[in-house]
């Protein structure tokens, strides 16, 4: 069956500046581009559906939530009987953009059927809706990334300005713990302590302002520096856990530069900057032997 109506986008990593985001500090993200969420529309005989290759029942009422504004927008009656399919390689409530990714996917597939079109500002402004939904006080960081599928330096409510460093050809690892944790749990617990976090907050902002110097001038010394530093912050206020800290000792202890949690923590995925490709792919080789997911 010919995937008329195909749509996706991808997942992505915060390299600095998580939690922090949401008290108006600056913050780095990038797309992961070969890890996606994939979204078509094929035809059925009974009528709409959504169907999720995800295993544990995700929760679709995003998805919903999405279609019904989408038609309410945009005068579309009944939804043709036709099954709206999700295929995703992200791994869901671990850092990574999974809620986002699928959101700006269906946005992008409904335009598609629909013949409806959107700026990537009004793509993102759905999806930010729904990461509301979700998350209550989301900083819009994983839906911009994810919407413009460029690396990002972002400021909540202020500036997100596309960031020219050549990201991608550092060599970086992004292992999965195999914990999942909700965004929403880490980021409440963080602003519950928010007197005791602040100053650890503020610390992390001076710390990004650094970080953009060092990926522009591709200095990977400095920048595993920073990201120890801001996994050490990141430990102060509470979001990190056992596991990570240990993989991340050991990424330190066989040669990597730095490494640090990513996106909310308290499981989820961390980033690894190794040495060169060699030594990247002998972490590689470490995290899978310690049984982990190597996404990256
Ligand atoms: O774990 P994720 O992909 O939901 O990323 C959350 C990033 C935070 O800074 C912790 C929250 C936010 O809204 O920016």
């Amino acid at each position: 069956m010919p995937c008329t109506y195909e749509a996706s986008a991808p997942a992505k990593v915060i390299l600095f500046g998580e939690h922090a985001v949401v008290y108006g500090e600056p913050a780095i993200a990038v797309p992961i581009s070969r890890i996606r969420t994939r979204v078509w529309m094929e035809p059925n005989e009974s009528g709409f559906a959504i169907q999720s290759d995800a295993g544990g029942g995700p929760d679709l009422s995003g998805v919903q939530q999405l279609i019904n504004s989408f038609r309410e927008d945009f005068g579309i009656g009944e939804m043709p009987s036709e099954t709206l399919r999700i295929a995703s390689q992200i791994p869901i409530a671990s850092g990574l953009g999974s809620g986002a990714a699928l959101s700006c996917a269906v946005t992008k597939c409904l335009m598609k059927r629909f013949g409806v079109s959107l700026t990537a500002d009004e793509i993102n402004a759905r999806v930010y809706e729904i990461e509301k939904l979700y998350h209550g006080t989301p900083s819009g960081i994983d839906n911009t990334v994810i919407c413009y599928e460029k690396p990002l330096y972002f400021i909540k409510n202020r500036e997100s300005r596309i960031f020219s460093a050549d990201i991608h050809s550092l060599p970086l690892l992004v292992v999965d713990s195999g914990i999942r944790s909700r965004t929403v749990d880490a980021v409440s617990d963080v602003r519950a302590h928010f007197d005791k976090n602040e100053p650890l907050i503020r610390q992390i902002g001076s710390l990004v302002r650094e970080a953009v110097y060092a990926l522009l001038a591709e200095d990977e010394e400095i920048i595993g520096a920073l990201m120890n530093e801001n996994q050490r912050l990141l430990r102060g206020i509470d979001v990190s856990c056992g596991l990570i800290d240990e993989c991340i000792a050991d990424a330190l202890r066989h040669g990597a530069r730095g490494a640090k949690l990513t996106g909310a923590g308290r499981g989820g995925n961390f980033i690894v900057l190794a040495k060169d490709a060699e030594n990247a792919e002998s972490l590689r080789a470490l995290f899978r032997k310690k049984g982990l997911n190597v996404i990256l």
